[in-house]
């Protein structure tokens, strides 16, 4: 999705803004992007050099570069991932032919693109400006009702030049700007702010905005509906980014804008509004993640990282709930006892891995806890009018706290009056945030794009919620309870075993490295394994994967079973095992290549297998923990093996903030 950085510092040089940006959207870049572009307002002193030439409100310098005569400079680019180096290149330039004298104070825009309206285009990459040139804009979101605001502007005598919803927000901006009776006098910085109020209340749809005027020098106005927006102070700089990694090299001095929010800001002052302009108290956010953390700290890529990284997830998740006594404590999560005791009905509600952890958690609650537990993706909850009430406990799974299809079916759920819980990994997310209730994974930054560590953190966090219940409501008996506790303090160390494998499913990667046919078949907690296994071979190996529930195959996807076709099978010790054996059989008959993960040591289901990816043996309900992780590795070593880039894979954004 598309990431936004604001700066304003204070005793700066343009360099200085220029680089900040620059680091900034390379932290963004993780995200996802195809174009990227920053924007700075020259201050008059800092031009010892020759003025480049171009206009911004006439078009382009031949490299791409724009200069308005109103002093906002611009650089673009759509080169793909090359993006961010070409925009560095040019802003060097910028900086050799411009000068770069230290002034009081300098701010600017940046701007990763993840196309939706308008191709990868630099003509549709950010910022984007106003006829005039004086005020430039960044975007994350979708504007639903630009169609129309387009025509009223161009009515009204604008000319727009890209193919986004988002440029109609400058051109919005300018005409407020342009209405104000206090032209040119009194406070800009106000001016742009009471501009900026005018038009959010016009727009329809989602933003995250960041604002400059060329006549409010050193201010910076963001706004936000629904698209996260995160602001950091110092006492000499103030950032605005679309998420946390972004700013933690700065500051941990952090408030998230809420909902139609508008907050003007330059070093040593702040405004925050709500959209009709009255003024509130930001509320501090308690970011305990530190730098080195969203750091590859010498690994290849972050995925590797955060593949090894997944013991540690798992014990600070079980951290603090999971007693020395062999105790289960959750007070954190907001709610009573007896309103827990009071629940009749559960809905968990994610997408992509957080989905699939959900649906681990349905077996769990369902088996330990004795509540009708429904799963759904969240884009297909939100809009199938789902029954809830008062009795309903809808847990919402997310990684970032801040998935839009996730949110709005969180939304839907309160609004029928049910109790939402948040699992997720970003405290003060948009999601923790509205939630009833929040369950903290603590699994610290995941900046690759396909999630490892998170999704074995909520796994971890949804059986602690689904033990929690079960003690509560007396569905299970204490020994059960704490045998279960025990067997879940034990993962970390059998997580660590499992991932000393992987120069063997590095070998079985080779062994298969040249199918492009997979198939992943589990049953009960297996078949949650195997959607997510599949769903990571889709995302960075780019191989057509399916993931089945085992007994489904023979329903008709066993048709596509021929030699060449690799099937993977979760095929770790539950109770299904002798029936998953027999889909085995079912396909091996049928010429497919056989790939099992299997319980180490378990020779009778080696036999069975081609190869065999083995995991420690545990508790058949928290075996999904262990069973995923050389699925990932398979996953990894096979996109490796493509020369993908496994941080950043093609057409896929970390956070999705579009429904
Ligand atoms: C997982 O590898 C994916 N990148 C994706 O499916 C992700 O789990 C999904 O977009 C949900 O994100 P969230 O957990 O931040 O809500």
């Amino acid at each position: 999705m598309c990431g936004i950085i604001a700066v304003s510092k204070r005793t700066a040089a343009l360099a200085d803004v220029l680089d900040i940006l620059r680091g900034a959207l390379e932290s963004l870049e993780y995200r996802g992007y195809d174009s990227a572009g920053v924007a700075v307002v020259i201050p008059p002193e800092a031009v010892t050099g020759k003025a480049p030439a171009g206009k911004a409100s006439a078009g382009k310098a031949p490299d791409g570069q724009e200069v308005s005569d109103d002093k906002i400079w611009i650089a673009k680019s759509a080169a793909g991932t090359g993006s961010l180096n070409e925009l560095a290149k040019k802003c060097e330039q910028f900086v050799l032919s411009v000068g770069n004298a230290p002034t009081d104070i300098v701010a600017g825009i940046g701007h990763t693109r993840w196309a939706t309206h308008g191709r990868p285009i630099e003509a549709n990459a950010h910022p984007l400006m106003s006829c005039n040139g004086e005020v430039a804009i960044v975007h994350n979101g979708i504007i639903e009702n630009y169609f129309e605001l387009g025509a009223q502007l161009q009515k009204d005598g604008h000319e727009l030049t890209s193919e986004t919803d988002s440029e109609v927000i400058a051109h919005l901006i300018e005409s407020e700007l342009a209405k104000d009776g206090s032209a040119d006098v009194g406070d800009n910085g106000e001016r742009l702010h009471k501009a900026v109020l005018k038009t959010v209340a016009a727009l329809k749809g989602s933003f995250a905005l960041a604002i400059v005027w060329s006549k409010a020098e050193g201010t910076v106005v963001a706004a936000r509906r629904i698209s996260p927006l995160i602001v950091g102070i110092t006492s000499d700089l103030i950032l605005v980014a679309s998420d946390i990694p972004a700013l933690l090299g700065y500051t941990r001095e952090l408030f998230a804008l809420e909902d139609d929010q508008v907050v003007q800001l330059r070093p040593g002052f702040l405004k925050l509004t709500d959209i009709k302009g009255a003024e509130i108290e930001p509320t501090p956010m308690n970011v305990d993640w530190d730098v080195q953390a969203a750091q590859r700290q010498g690994w290849d890529d972050f995925m590797c990282k955060e593949i090894h990284e997944q013991p540690s997830a798992v014990r600070d998740t079980l951290m603090g709930r999971l007693l020395p006594n062999g105790t289960l404590t959750l007070d954190e999560t907001r709610f009573s006892d007896d309103e827990l005791r009071s629940i009749e009905k559960v809905f968990i509600v994610g997408c992509g891995s957080s989905f699939h952890a959900g649906m681990v958690a349905k077996y769990v609650i369902e088996h330990w806890v004795r509540l009708t537990t429904e799963v759904d993706i969240a884009s297909e909850l939100r809009y199938r009018d789902p029954i809830m009430d008062s009795r309903t406990l809808v847990v919402g799974v997310s990684q970032s706290g801040e998935t839009i299809d996730t949110l709005r079916a969180l939304r839907e759920a309160k609004r029928q009056k049910a109790k939402v819980l948040v699992v997720t990994n970003v405290v003060d997310s948009s999601m923790a945030r509205e939630a009833d209730g929040v369950l903290y994974t603590r699994a610290g930054p995941e900046i690759g794009v396909a999630s490892t560590k998170t999704h074995l953190a909520q796994i971890t966090a949804l059986e602690i919620l689904a033990l929690y219940l079960a003690e509560l409501r007396g569905t299970l008996y204490r020994q059960e309870i704490s045998q279960l506790l025990k067997a879940l303090a034990k993962l970390p160390l059998k997580l660590e075993q499992t991932l000393a494998h992987e120069a063997e499913v590095s070998l079985v990667a080779d062994q298969f490295g040249q199918a492009n046919t997979f198939f992943f078949i589990g049953r009960h907690v297996g078949y949650p394994v195997a959607l997510e296994g599949a769903l990571k071979l889709k995302e960075i190996a780019y191989l057509q994967a399916q993931g089945y529930a085992a007994g489904e195959l023979k329903h008709g996807p066993i048709a596509l079973i021929e030699p060449g076709v690799v099937v993977v099978g979760v095929a770790t010790r539950t109770l299904l095992w002798e029936k998953l054996m027999a889909n085995i059989a079912e396909v091996r008959a049928r010429g497919a290549s056989v790939v099992l993960v299997a319980n180490q040591g378990d020779t009778e289901t080696a036999e069975r297998a081609d190869a065999v990816l083995w995991v420690p043996t545990t508790h058949p309900l928290l075996a999904p923990i262990l069973d995923i992780v050389p699925l990932q590795m398979l996953a990894y070593f096979l996109a490796i093996k493509h020369g993908n880039n496994v941080d950043k894979p093609r057409n896929l954004a970390k956070t999705v903030t579009v429904e």
